[in-house]
């Protein structure tokens, strides 16, 4: 079996490529959702909020950067892969990353245009008790969407 996959890979690199830049944009997103919501926010937490919210603002800004070209390459190699095999052949797991993919597009959409803009705009006034409100919706939200992209991850591998 492994034999044959390699031959099929040989011919054509293509589902490969794919693949490697869907897990390494998956990583790149969901490993620094960690990051942010076990490490640097707990570690912040003993900076007194003028210094602390700035800090998150600026960190999160610089993440989101990431996060953006993260979503369109998952979303397109998850297509391609998806579409290449075809959505009546593909097994209910791929169905599945497919949806709670876009949930996860959806959630992060709302993250980035809703708590994160308030969050910059409590930050410019110096209003720290709104920005600490918007700090804990984004820790929300974005504690749901990698309890989500584990359950994606789950159903590609395990309801195949
Ligand atoms: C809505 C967009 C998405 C689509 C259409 C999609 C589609 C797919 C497909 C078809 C595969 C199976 C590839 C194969 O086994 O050959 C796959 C694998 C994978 N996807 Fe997605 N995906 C999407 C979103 C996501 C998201 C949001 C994440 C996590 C943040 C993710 C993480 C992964 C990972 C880690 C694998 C590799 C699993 C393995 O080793 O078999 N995908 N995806």
């Amino acid at each position: 079996m492994a034999r044959i996959d390699l031959h099929i890979q040989k011919k054509d690199p293509m589902p490969a490529l794919m693949k490697f830049l869907h897990i390494a944009a998956a990583i790149a997103w969901l490993g620094g959702v960690s990051f942010m919501l076990f490490a640097l926010r707990p570690a912040a937490g003993q900076l007194a909020p003028p210094m602390r919210l700035p800090l998150i603002a600026q960190v999160l800004r610089r993440f989101f950067a990431l996060v953006w070209p993260s979503i369109a390459i998952l979303l397109l190699t998850g297509l391609a892969m998806l579409l290449r095999v075809g959505m009546k052949n593909a097994p209910i797991g791929w169905h599945l990353m497919l949806g709670i993919g876009l949930v996860m597009f959806l959630l992060f959409g709302h993250l980035y245009f809703g708590p994160f803009r308030r969050l910059k705009l409590a930050v410019a006034a110096s209003d720290w008790p709104e920005g600490r409100r918007r700090v804990g919706q984004i820790a929300t939200l974005a504690t749901v969407n990698l309890v989500l992209g584990a359950m994606a991850i789950a159903a590609v591998i395990f309801l195949v």
